[in-house]
């Protein structure tokens, strides 16, 4: 039978509820099946290992990864350790010592879910953005100097290469193809950024003669907020680069209802190094060890892990799963405006499998 090594890091705050959910889930799902099975391996790095040891991971970390099959992730972020070192510290270090260079973010109203847009019917809300993981405004290039003095100057520096503006386009492109509408947005911002962002945009241009079954347009990331709410129905797959994709998809999460729904893959789609997935929602100090944490983001991330690892129909098992509950209010989590916690939930997707 196959056997799968996945690595599970909780990282911190609510990451160390969610994920023993979702391995809990994955777990249950596989018995039930019966036709392959997980070998979980769990790696206690964050802020209390950075208090510990000086550092978010293991100097040789990325070692202990690799053999993996793929990496759920919890959450990285401390109020005591700045921000700036807890992300590059684990979740950046594996996202770029793997070359995790697409990260990719579905969003769907959900069953049951309540989302903000009144003028939207669940249908006309069914996304998937691909966010650049891997350069442009997080490549890290930049600077500080005469710190504390009045001619103190620093800069961060947005890089675009060829090779990874392709990449992305191209993943975004074939992945806009697999869809049913066969559609693709291009954002950009070339109007105000003259230099990277225009090759971006003659880049997708190229892209394009590639995939002639799929139709594409191109939209400033500013416009596309309006898009996003007022014309949903006109958007399918989107590719952007970084920080535009972090924000669009902060945006689409709270369009469909919760940041604590949406899930996220951080793919080599060239297979070198394992995946990881992981919800987007942060660490959430606020409600952390009160057992309020909603684990349907980690859930529909283990979802995308199955369809990574080629379990399409464990993967729609457990989507199913996951539907038939937030369809239920009385599982609805704080974050929903419900009162369930996350064993609530996590029991409930279990026995649902289990039927
Ligand atoms: C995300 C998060 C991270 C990011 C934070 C935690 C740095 O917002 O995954 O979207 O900006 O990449
Ligand atoms: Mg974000």
């Amino acid at each position: 039978m196959k056997t799968y090594k996945i690595a599970c890091i909780p990282g911190d705050g609510i990451g160390q509820e969610v994920v023993p959910a979702g391995e809990e889930v994955l777990r249950v799902l596989a018995e039930h099946l019966g036709s392959f099975k997980f070998d979980f391996e769990t790696f206690k790095w964050g802020g209390d290992w950075y208090r510990a040891h000086g550092e978010m991971m293991p100097a040789d970390g990325l070692e202990a990864l690799k053999s993996k099959d793929a990496i759920l992730f919890g959450s990285a972020g401390d109020p005591h350790i700045p921000d700036h070192i807890t992300l590059w510290g684990l979740r950046l270090k594996i996202c770029q010592g793997f070359d995790q260079y697409a990260n990719v973010r579905p969003t769907k109203i959900l069953r049951g879910i309540d989302a903000p847009l009144k003028r939207c019917e669940s249908k006309d809300l069914d996304w998937i953005i691909v966010r650049e993981n891997s350069e442009g405004e997080y490549a890290g290039v930049g600077g500080r100097v005469h710190q504390g003095h009045p001619t103190e100057v620093a800069t961060d520096v947005s890089v675009l290469t060829r090779v990874g503006v392709e990449r992305v386009i191209r993943y975004a492109f074939k992945l806009a193809q697999s869809r049913p509408k066969k559609h693709l947005t291009v954002v950009t911002k070339s109007n105000a950024q003259r230099h990277a962002m225009v090759m971006w945009d003659e880049i997708a241009v190229q892209i394009s003669k590639e995939f002639p079954t799929v139709t594409w347009d191109k939209e400033l990331v500013d416009a596309m907020t309006a898009r996003m709410v007022n014309r949903p129905s006109s958007i399918d797959t989107v590719v952007a680069t970084n920080l535009h994709g972090d924000i669009l998809t902060d945006l689409a999460a709270a369009l469909a209802g919760s940041l604590g729904i949406a899930p996220t893959g951080n793919i080599d789609p060239e297979r070198r190094y394992p995946s990881m997935f992981e919800p987007i929602h942060g660490s959430a100090f606020d409600i952390m060890g009160k057992g309020l944490a909603n684990p349907v983001g980690t859930f529909w991330s283990c979802v995308m892990m199955l369809d990574h690892l080629g379990e399409h129909q464990a993967a729609i098992t457990l989507m199913n799963a996951i539907e038939s509950v937030t369809e239920n209010k009385s599982l609805h989590t704080r974050d929903l405006g419900g009162q369930a916690t996350t064993i609530d939930v996590t029991q409930a997707i279990c026995s649902i499998i289990k039927k």
